[in-house]
């Protein structure tokens, strides 16, 4: 009878085992479904092959030709770009010089310098079209560098330019001057801060704010909550999404250690919504709304363009309705809904992304043009969810703190910030931001068509991204083209260009004519050679061929040795 008994316990015992190793499979494999089949969506793998990539560039003839253009388009080509070089030289001395000298000293300049364009051709073009990195002053929509030469700026300055340089320059002024007394006193409040808690409150339709001095750490600070309130240890953010360095939101490229506690999901799939309702562990889930404009795609840098295979499309409904979805998976399964606006908001909508796309979030993360010009990081969010102590357990805290947080001049230039989005002329410039910005892009598509120019540019309201119609190796060099027509760009180049909203529409106009210039002179000059054998995937095999072919060369010769014109 024991026996029988003990028997039974056994069976019942290895049968509840199994039992749980089937459900834990099949969990699994659900996570592994709902994984984005590029390398952004498998973190670790795009980790490991990273460092498998040998470095190896072009000689100063394969440069031109690593497409096996013929001699004729090859010989222009290098025409083009001596005449471009020789304009750097001469218009950007200073600005060049002042670069060279600074960019030993400052690793950020050195790195960005790195990555303007695919390795192969980094080096080269650092030599003969050198960075200038450097700007004397702002006006309108305008930036001026240390030789005088006046760009319109499509930088945005990494987005926190949304109502235009001079706004700023006064919010920081006027600001400064409403807390000069009190200074830069830390720990304790300036009596400004009340209003801005007010107005955050009223615009992200929550109950508390916390203020931080990035981006990076608001995020931080709403993840280490849901963590704490939900008790449950991963995060989720979907494939291609930043937001911003930290190790947990960064799992792939650019982190050296393995984010643990972190999945990345394919955006807008019903895989990730079943991985959402089944895994027990995930305490919140990330959105960055940016990534409507391309879903699961990382952010779209010229040092990734080898080839024509950028895509970007803005579905403002589609993008709203899987927001609505998630929102209601996220409800019935406690987890934290994150919206990540410290791009989007303020530039979207004066409610951000929430009221845009018309769905709620538990927490909000805003940034960068919330300063009014000065470094931010906020946090906005439900009550049950932004108390960092428990009342019944004194010992169990989240904590969070920051010296520099609620600095009394950033409160003072947020509140000119928060103030001017109140105004009947802040107003005005949100009633009609997409039609207006998705007519000057439908306009620049149809020029550049008639021109039959290889280029077309995608936008979600004021943010754009530039995308190339026919297989080519060397879109990358546009941005070189758009520099010389006056057109400032961020280090990412063609894959991102911000507006500021003060844009007029002949600042617009000026912004479209130098752009169809260039790209006409750039086609001149015979960089988009028209090869029907040229797809983007016979781009691709190449580039993995001379990959395998640097790899498996003897180590000593893997180094700094330019890969010469293939015979
Ligand atoms: C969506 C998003 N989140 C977070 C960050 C990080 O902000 P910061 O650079 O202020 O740390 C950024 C910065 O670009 C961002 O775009």
């Amino acid at each position: 009878m024991a026996l029988a008994m003990t028997t039974l316990a056994l069976y019942g015992a290895g049968g509840a085992a199994l039992a749980t190793s089937l459900v834990a499979l099949r969990r699994r494999l659900e996570l592994s479904r709902a994984k984005h089949r590029s390398l952004a969506g498998h973190a670790r793998i795009a980790r490991r092959l990273a460092t498998f990539v040998p470095f190896y560039d072009y000689d100063a003839e394969r440069f031109f030709c690593s497409d096996g253009a013929p001699a004729e388009v090859t010989a222009s080509r290098r025409i083009g770009f001596e005449r471009l070089s020789a304009l750097y030289r001469s218009r950007f001395a200073e600005t060049i010089r002042c670069t060279a000298d600074a960019a030993s000293g400052i690793s950020d300049l050195q790195f960005t310098d790195a990555y303007r364009v695919p390795f192969q051709y980094s080096r080269y073009v650092r030599d003969h079209l050198p960075s200038a990195a450097f700007m004397q002053s702002s006006a309108g929509v305008t930036v001026t560098d240390l030789d005088g030469n006046r760009f319109y700026d499509l930088t945005g300055s990494y987005g926190v330019n949304v109502f235009g340089y001079d706004y700023y320059k006064e919010a920081i002024e006027r600001g400064a001057a409403r807390v000069r007394e009190l200074g830069p006193v830390l720990g304790l409040y300036h009596p400004v801060i009340v209003e801005n808690v007010a107005l955050l409150k009223e615009i992200s339709g929550l109950d508390e704010v916390s203020f931080h001095m990035s981006g990076t750490e608001a995020v931080m600070q709403a993840v280490r909550l849901a963590r704490y309130h939900t008790r449950r240890s991963h995060l989720v953010r979907f494939c291609g999404a930043y937001h911003g360095w930290w190790g947990d939101v960064q799992p792939g490229i650019g982190n050296p250690l393995p984010a643990r506690e972190t999945f990345t999901l394919t955006d807008m799939s019903e895989e990730s919504l079943r991985v959402l309702r089944t895994q027990h562990d995930v305490a919140c889930v990330l959105v960055n709304p940016l990534q409507a404009l391309h879903p699961n795609g990382s952010a779209p840098t010229d040092s990734a363009l080898l080839d024509s295979s950028r895509r970007a499309h803005f579905d403002k409904e589609a993008y709203a309705d899987w927001l609505k979805r998630l929102r209601a998976v996220c409800s019935e399964q406690n987890i934290v809904l994150i919206f990540d606006e410290v791009f989007v908001g303020f530039r979207l909508a004066k409610g951000g992304a929430q009221e845009y796309f018309g769905v709620r979030a538990d927490l909000v993360t805003y940034g960068k043009t919330l300063g009014g010009g000065l470094p931010i990081g906020v946090v906005c969010g439900r009550a049950d969810l932004m108390k960092r102590f428990r009342a019944e357990r004194p010992a169990d805290i989240c904590f969070a703190r920051g010296t520099f947080n609620s600095h009394p001049y950033v409160m003072a230039a947020m509140n000119e910030f928060l103030r001017h989005l109140q105004t009947p002329e802040a107003a005005a410039l949100y009633r009609d931001l997409d039609p207006t910005w998705n007519k000057r892009a439908a306009d620049l598509n149809n020029r550049l068509l008639e021109e039959a120019l290889p280029v077309e540019v995608v936008n979600m309201s004021s943010i754009w991204t530039v995308c190339y119609t026919q297989p080519c190796r060397y879109n990358w060099m546009l941005q070189y083209y758009l520099r010389a027509e006056g057109l400032a760009l961020s280090w990412i180049g063609t894959g991102r260009l911000i507006f500021s909203l003060n844009y007029t529409d002949s600042d617009f106009a000026a912004v479209a004519a130098r752009f169809v210039a260039a790209a006409k002179a750039m086609q001149r000059d015979g960089w988009w050679w028209d090869n029907p054998a040229l797809t983007n995937k016979s781009i691709k095999r190449a580039i993995v061929k001379e990959t395998i072919a640097r790899r498996l060369l003897p180590r000593r010769h893997q180094k700094h040795e330019p890969l010469a014109r293939s015979k």
